[in-house]
C-alpha cells in the first residue's frame, strides 16, 4: 500500500515538483493533496498540471493562527497523508499543530543545520565566509528548523558568490536532497542521508 504524501507549499512549488516527479514507479509512496496558504501560489498550477488535488487556504482570511490551522488540519485530515512535506511554506506552525500531526511533518531548509535557522540563511553563510553551505531536511518539531536531521546535502561556495546565485545552487541540491530523503522515510528508514 502506497504511503499517501500530502506537500505545503506557498510559492514557486519547485520542490514539491521535484518531490511530486520522483513519486512514480516502485516508490513506495503516492502524492495526494498540494496544499497552500497563498491562493495564487505558483505552485498550485505545477501541482495541476500533474494531476495532484490541491487546496487553497489563504491564512490573512482567518482571524488567528489556531483558526487557519485548524481548516488547514481538516483539508489534510481529509486526505489522509501517512507523511507531510513542508516544501517552501513559509507559515510557522504552533505547537498545537506539529503534536496533531506530530512524526508525519519534514520540512526542508536552506542551510547545513544547526547553523542559520530562519531567513536569509545564504547571505549569512556568505557574510561567515563559509566555504561550503547547502541544505537539511529534518522532522519538524514545536522548534523552529531544529528537528532531527533526516538529511543533508552540501554545496561549495564560489568566488563572488551573491546570495542569488548560491540559492540557485542550494536548490539544485534541494531537489534532490528532498525526494532521496522522502523515499527513505516513505520506505520505514530514517537514518539521515548525507550528499
Ligand atoms: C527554497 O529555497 C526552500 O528551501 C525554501 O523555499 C525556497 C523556495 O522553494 N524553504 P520552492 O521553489 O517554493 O520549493
Amino acid at each position: 500500500m502506497s504511503r499517501r504524501v500530502a506537500i505545503l507549499i506557498s510559492g514557486g512549488g519547485s520542490n514539491m515538483a521535484a518531490l511530486v516527479d520522483s513519486m512514480t514507479g516502485d516508490h513506495p509512496a503516492r502524492p495526494v493533496l498540494v496544499a497552500s496558504n497563498v491562493p495564487g501560489a505558483g505552485g498550485l498550477a505545477k501541482a495541476e498540471a500533474r494531476g495532484v488535488p490541491t487546496a487553497a487556504l489563504d491564512h490573512r482570511a482567518y482571524p488567528d493562527r489556531a483558526a487557519f490551522e485548524a481548516a488547514l488540519s481538516d483539508v489534510l485530515s481529509r486526505a489522509g497523508p501517512d507523511l507531510i512535506c513542508l516544501a517552501g511554506f513559509m507559515r510557522i506552525l504552533t505547537p498545537g499543530f506539529v503534536d496533531a500531526w506530530a512524526g508525519r511533518l519534514l520540512n526542508i531548509h536552506p542551510s547545513l543545520l544547526p547553523k542559520y535557522p530562519g531567513l536569509d540563511t545564504h547571505a549569512r553563510a556568505l557574510a561567515a565566509g563559509d566555504a561550503e553551505a547547502g541544505c537539511t531536511v529534518h522532522e519538524v518539531t514545536a522548534d523552529l528548523d531544529a528537528g532531527p536531521i533526516l538529511g543533508q546535502g552540501r554545496v561549495p561556495v564560489r568566488p563572488g558568490d551573491t546570495p542569488e546565485r548560491l540559492a540557485a545552487r542550494v536548490l539544485e541540491m534541494e531537489h534532490r536532497l528532498y525526494p532521496a530523503v522522502l523515499r527513505r522515510v516513505a520506505a520505514g528508514d530514517r537514518t539521515p542521508l548525507w550528499l
